[in-house]
């Protein structure tokens, strides 16, 4: 098992050498609920909160909700949500407005309320960058070119956004951000209703490959960093003789990272928690989209290998989703589960059709998603999100939320130490095969009727379930044992069938439970059998959990 910053940073060294020494006395409260922190074993991640794997199933508040003026309407929309985690900015600007002097009113009531409302928080810093540009952070900062430049432009005007190649700005908001950090230690280092850190907010430039500034130019002029070179087996040189056309890409990518992996050094030797960095999409599907026309520099998936080059201390990268086609939306996945990094999606749009996505994220072995726009302070940010701004906005999340919640420890757990799949339904409802290994697979097919089959129907004359065009489906399924499975859907019919080692067999749906989770351990409700089986076991839009078990009979 890999631990990321307990080990290879020296955080919590206190818990560690008291465990250690068996000290259990000594032990502080804040040992007692351990720290949350990112582990990976077998190629496999958890987000371990009070120590166990944790799913998050997030809500991320409007921009301006930072306010406790705002909360009020922020924590209904959590409710109805189901969600066990809300994900909320904290401004430059607000906690500090004069230089030095550091208000934490926000933090503490946004702390105090997400423990009376049972929530977990998820902090964004927006400091340096927020969607690239620099508008929270304080006056002080963004009126000041002179202390804090902005980039230069290839046609030599000067940008929007701050250059991340100085250290005066770098300096300023890593103090912010570790004031932010010890403050946080102070109120929460006991009981860890903070969970993680979003340093930043879709960093990167618009407009430009990177800072073309006279300084920017002597650095690329300079060799390339070690790491980087290691990274992608390269030949001592200058930036452009290393990496060629995407030479100003790369520097800009290795200038942000390396800029924030020291402010969130600075916060880990203060209080390590888990830290992720968000990034503004790249097309997924056109790798040559010039850099500038997405926001360059910010980890996208071409220069994920940069940023893991350039920032040790940074847990993982995470996209935020925004394309609706499931085509789209799938291949960035793909892109950002890797072997080094789990997938987490950090934002997505809150239109209907985005929370079936969910199921294809916890099927790449995902620990968390967090839709954004989720409180009742009537913004719409439709066409990215949806036009509703009341209840009916939190709906069809709140479906998907029920069914994780009712067993989110439980499928964090299995997702860590045991097999998963998950599938969402795609664009053209078309069917999707689950291969569980050499003796069992699965069919998932939308727009079912619970009864009978579609070859009873070749015309189509019974059509389709109300409501069915628009795509709402999905499926998970956990290895339980060799022949038990735990299946979880929402309007999605799953056929079992027997795989190449059960050909010679015939194979039979031995039993199927219904039931739910208490304190970690099944409930049974009811066996499913005759028409509740017959033709494959069909999910509405209710939360239902199973527990399947196959067998084979000789023929
Ligand atoms: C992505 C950003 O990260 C969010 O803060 C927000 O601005 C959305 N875009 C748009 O609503």
């Amino acid at each position: 098992m890999k631990i990321f910053k307990h080990i290879s940073r020296g955080g919590c060294l206190v818990a560690l050498s008291a465990s250690v020494l068996g000290l259990a006395g000594a032990l502080s409260a804040q040992a007692a609920t351990p720290m949350p922190e990112l582990v990976q074993k077998n190629g496999k991640y958890a987000l371990m909160v009070d120590g166990a794997p944790f799913l998050v199933l997030g809500g991320q508040a409007n921009n301006s909700s930072n306010y406790e003026a705002a909360l009020p309407k922020v924590w209904p929309a959590i409710k109805d949500l189901h969600a066990n985690t809300l994900t909320m900015p904290v401004a430059w600007e607000q906690i500090e407005p004069v230089e030095g002097k550091f208000d934490f009113s926000f933090v503490d009531a946004l702390v105090t309320q997400a423990r009376e409302n049972n929530v977990r928080l998820v902090i964004l810093w927006f400091g340096t960058w927020k969607n690239t540009g620099p508008s929270y952070t304080p006056t002080w900062v963004k009126t000041d070119n002179k202390r804090f430049p902005r980039l230069t432009n290839k046609d030599g005007t000067t940008s929007y956004a701050l250059s991340p190649l100085y250290d005066s700005t770098r300096e300023a908001d890593k103090k912010a951000y570790v004031e932010l950090v010890k403050h946080i230690k102070a109120i929460d280092g006991d009981q860890h209703t903070v969970i993680m850190l979003q340093p930043e907010n879709e960093v990167g430039v618009y407009g430009a490959a990177r800072d073309y500034s006279k300084k920017a130019d002597a650095l690329m002029a300079k060799p390339v960093p070690a790491a980087l070179l290691k990274k992608y087996n390269k030949k001592s040189g200058d930036w452009n003789t290393v990496f060629g056309k995407d030479a100003d890409e790369y520097f800009h990518a290795w200038s942000i990272a390396s800029y924030i992996d020291d402010i969130v050094a600075a916060g880990d030797a203060v209080y390590p928690l888990p830290t992720y960095v968000n990034a503004a999409l790249k097309d997924p599907l056109n790798p040559d989209q010039p850099a500038g026309s997405y926001a360059s520099g910010g980890p996208v998936y071409s220069v994920m290998d940069v940023w893991k080059a350039a920032a040790p201390h940074i847990e993982f990268l995470a996209p935020d989703l925004y394309t609706p086609t499931s085509q789209s939306y799938e291949a960035t996945l793909n892109w950002y589960a890797r072997k080094d990094n789990p997938l987490y999606v950090a934002e997505s749009g809150n239109k209907p059709i985005y929370a079936r996505y969910i199921f294809s994220v916890l099927g790449r072995q995902g620990i968390g998603f967090d839709p954004f726009g989720f409180d009742y302070t009537r913004y719409s940010n439709h066409p990215l999100g949806t036009t509703l701004v009341n209840a009916d906005m939190v709906k069809p999340f709140a479906t998907v939320y029920k069914l994780f919640g009712g067993m989110d420890r439980e499928w964090a757990k299995l997702s860590f130490e045991s097999q998963v799949w998950g599938v969402s339904e795609p664009d053209d409802h078309s069917d999707q095969k689950l291969d569980f290994g050499p003796k069992w697979n699965a069919v998932v097919s939308y727009r079912e009727w619970q009864f009978g089959l579609r070859k009873w129907d070749p015309e189509n004359k019974n059509g389709f379930p109300e409501g069915s065009e628009i795509p709402s489906g999905g499926v998970v399924v956990a290895r339980l044992s060799d022949n038990e499975f735990l299946v979880a859907g929402l309007n999605a019919r799953v056929t079992f069938g027997a795989g190449e080692a059960n050909a010679k067999k015939g194979m039979l749906l031995d039993r199927v439970e219904e039931g739910h989770f208490e304190d970690g351990k099944w409930v049974f409700e009811r066996v499913w059998n005759g028409d509740q089986t017959d033709y494959g076991l069909n999910f509405t839009g209710e939360p239902v959990i199973l527990k399947v078990r196959l067998a084979t009979y000789e023929q």
